[in-house]
This record gives C-alpha cells, structure tokens and sequence, in this order.
C-alpha cells in the first residue's frame, strides 16, 4: 500500500532538509512527495552527495540529477547554487535513460551553475594528502576548489561557459596554466594539457546544452503561475559551511543557502521538512559526540548498510544526538520532522539518546559546533527501553511496538518539532504518515 499523503495537510512550497551529518535517507523523503510538487530543486553541493531511492526491485543511486526525476510529470532542476561534474552527470543521465526513463522538458540546469573540472578532483585529491593527520576526509569530487573558484570569480567556468565553445575556448587555456603552476609550485603535479579537457569539455557541454536555461526567471515564472515547487537539499546541516563542524564540513551552506542557491525567497517556502536518522552517522573526519566505536556502531552500521553511496566508505555510527538535531532543526527552520531507518534499531534492549553534553565536567547548553570544542563533548544520555519486533512490514503508526512510539515522541518533544513521517525501509510503501 502507498502512504497516504494527503494527511500530511497543505505542504505550500516545501524544503527538505538534512538535519545531521549527511544520509538521512533524503532522497527517500523527497521521491515520495515529489507526486504533490510540481518542480523539485537541487540548490547545493554536487556529487558529494549521494541520494539511493528503490522503487519495487530497481535501486537507483543518484549524485546529481534530483531525486524527483523518477516522475517524468515534475520538473528537475539543478539550480544556480549546484557545483556540476557535466561528465558524472551525463553517466548518470544516460543511466536512467537506459532504464526506460525520459529526460527532457522535465530536466533543467542553471546557466550561473558552477562546472567542476579535472584539475578541481586533483586539487582536492592532493590537498588532502598533503593535510596528513587534519584530512577532512573529503568525497574527492573536487567540490571545496569548485566553490573556491566560484568565489575567486577570475578562474570559474559556468555552465553558460560550458556550452559555448569561444567562451571555454577562450577561458581554459588560461586558466589550466595557472592550475599547473599551482598544481606543480605546491604539490609537485605533472602539468595538465589543456587540449584534451577542451575537447572532453566541450563535447559535455554540446549534450548539455539543450536543459541549460536561466533558473531563476524559470522558478519565478512557475512560482507566478503557483506551481508547487520543493527544494532538494544536498549533504546536511552539521556539513554546513558557515555552522556545521567546520573545517569537518563541506563547501556549502547546506542548511541556509536555499535563497542563495536558487533566486527564490525564502519567504516563498512555506515548509521545512527536517530528515532525521533515528540514530547518527558520519563519513569522513570531524567531531562526533555520540560515535559508537564498538560492538554497538559495528551492528548499527551492519543493520543501517551504512556504507556511503558517492566513496563505499564505512560510515561512522552512534547513537542519536539530540542535542546537534536541535541545533540543526533551528537553524533550517524545520516545520516537521521524518525519521528515517527507525528499523534499524529493532533488536536493541534498550537505546540512548544524547540530550546534553559534558566539556571539562561541566554541563554545556545547547551545541556549539566549534570542532576542537565538540571533540571534548561527553554525551550525556537519556536511556529509553528498545524493542525487538521487525518493523519493515508496518504501513501504519499504530502497529508501532510502544517503546518505538516512545522513541519517537521523545525525539520531537526534545527537538520542538512536530513529528509529519516515520521510514522504516527503503521502500516508498515502507513509510508511515503521522
Ligand atoms: P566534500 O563535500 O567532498 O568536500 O567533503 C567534506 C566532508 O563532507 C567530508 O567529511 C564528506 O564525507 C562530507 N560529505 C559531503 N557530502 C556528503 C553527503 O552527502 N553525505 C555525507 N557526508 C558528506
């Protein structure tokens, strides 16, 4: 049976956003409400993120296109805010193509979108290495040096660069051979021969061409024409580069930069909806109170497949963190919540839950995302009593064994967040409408 929807109320305009480190089950939320939107927008990251979406048998992992785009009858966008790998999303596009589905007038990408390029990957590659023991633990996606360019300006192709020849002709060259005196002056880098790239470059953006348009004017005309439009939030909250764990975030604003990345006022979203893992993970390096470094973060981790859809990358596990859910929930201005792998944690006898933490013995209020300071945190938990019964099969709230109800309750009342969906497996039928 398909979750009904309609009790979730009139939405209006409607953001998801991710409320801890990443892999909430985002592209879940988003897959399911995107049949009550008209448009669905991506407005940060690029293939950092990876979005996994089953629909019956067939399993799809997405980087970049939105996760909408399994309903031809909505609109994708990437909009202006989005980092692109044209030669990753193509492979992506041909992918689904090749499944049976059309991209066509339902596909569309900004022309102020930034384009990342081979020498962007290997930057990032190599500045890792050369970070030793204070790596960030990036994707490699080359997503941190796109964003600088962006912000240095001088050195940035667009996607309006992109599918113009004179104008990637006449700005590559240039810029590959400053990259190359970077590249080889810090890390000793063969250069890079900036023919070949044009050549590979130039032919991406000829296929590309026919979805590229101005986003902006696009989502202000469908917004006169009260079109229904949900934003796609990439990566998370505590990933956010002005307020997650910064230097142990990524080169967004994941939680905060909607109006940035796509022209849209924020005053034209209505909702926020806030995905929650019903406990915690993280890939890559940086603070994490409640990680589980034990027989509990292994089982988690074995039962949650929590191994990361863009690297393969065991993700690091523990428990819910209350305390930086909230932080995050403020922050976003999440109007709801979804909880998501709540059947993950059957077959626990009892679970925990941070509500506050301990730095130097004394109790902190509230989260301050200081990296150095957080990696101090103690947790103090709350104990709640599990439950052992599978979960998967339910379709409905009220065949939730009590503690599980419990769990939930206990999460929004501490977050001050309205509870709206509850997932409990991949499945779009595996969710329960609140
Ligand atoms: P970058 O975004 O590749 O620069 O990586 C910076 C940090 O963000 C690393 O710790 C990554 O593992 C993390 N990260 C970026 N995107 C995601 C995501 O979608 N899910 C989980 N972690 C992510």
């Amino acid at each position: 049976m398909q979750p009904d929807l309609s009790r979730l109320g009139e939405l209006g305009n409607t953001s998801v956003v991710g409320l801890q480190w990443g892999d909430e089950g985002k592209g879940k939320i988003v897959d399911l409400l995107t049949k009550r939107f008209d448009y669905v927008i991506r407005w940060n990251g690029g293939s950092n993120a990876g979005h996994s979406v089953k629909v019956g048998e067939k399993k799809y992992a997405f980087h970049l296109l939105p996760s909408g785009v399994l309903r031809p009858e909505c609109v994708c966008v990437l909009a202006n805010g989005v980092v692109i790998d044209p030669i990753q999303l193509l492979r992506e596009m041909d992918d689904l193509m090749s499944s049976g589905l059309e991209l066509g007038e339902n596909f569309r990408i900004s022309s102020a979108a930034h384009v990342v390029l081979p020498y962007h990957k290997l930057q990032d590659q190599l500045s890792e290495t050369q970070l030793a023991g204070k790596k960030i633990g990036t994707t490699a996606r080359g997503i941190g040096p796109c964003y600088a360019d962006k912000a240095g300006r001088g050195n940035a192709i667009r996607m309006a660069d992109l599918i113009v020849e004179n104008r990637l002709r006449e700005k590559l060259p240039r810029i590959i051979a400053e990259k190359n005196r970077l590249l080889s002056g810090l890390y000793a880098a063969p250069p890079l021969d900036w023919e070949p790239i044009f050549e590979q470059y130039r032919s991406c953006g000829q296929q590309l061409k026919p979805y590229v348009c101005n986003s902006v004017h696009m989502l202000h005309e469908a917004l006169a024409a009260k079109k229904r439009l949900l934003f796609e939030g990439a990566n998370a909250v505590l990933l956010d580069l002005d307020h997650g764990t910064f230097p142990y975030v990524t080169s967004s604003n994941c939680g905060s930069g909607l109006s940035a990345g796509t022209g849209v006022p924020g005053s034209a979203v209505k909702s926020v909806l806030g995905v929650v893992k019903a406990y915690s993970s993280r890939v890559g390096a940086g603070p994490f109170p409640t990680e589980q470094e034990n027989a509990i973060g292994e089982k988690i981790r074995q039962r949650g497949h929590e191994f990361g859809t863009t690297t393969g990358r065991p993700r690091r596990c523990g428990w819910i963190d209350l305390v930086a859910v909230r932080y995050a929930a403020r922050l976003a201005g999440a109007t709801g919540l979804c909880i998501t792998l709540l059947d993950v944690l059957s077959t626990f006898d009892t679970l925990k839950m941070c509500v506050g933490y301990k730095i130097g013995g004394r109790e902190q209020a509230g989260f301050d995302p200081d990296a150095e300071g957080l990696a101090c945190a103690e947790p103090v938990y709350e104990e709640l009593p599990g439950w052992h019964e599978p979960l998967d099969h339910l379709s409905d709230l009220a065949g939730l064994p009590p503690s599980a109800r419990r769990y939930l309750e206990r999460i929004a009342e501490y977050v001050g967040v309205p509870l709206k969906l509850v997932s409990v497996g991949p499945d779009r039928r595996q969710t329960l409408v609140v």
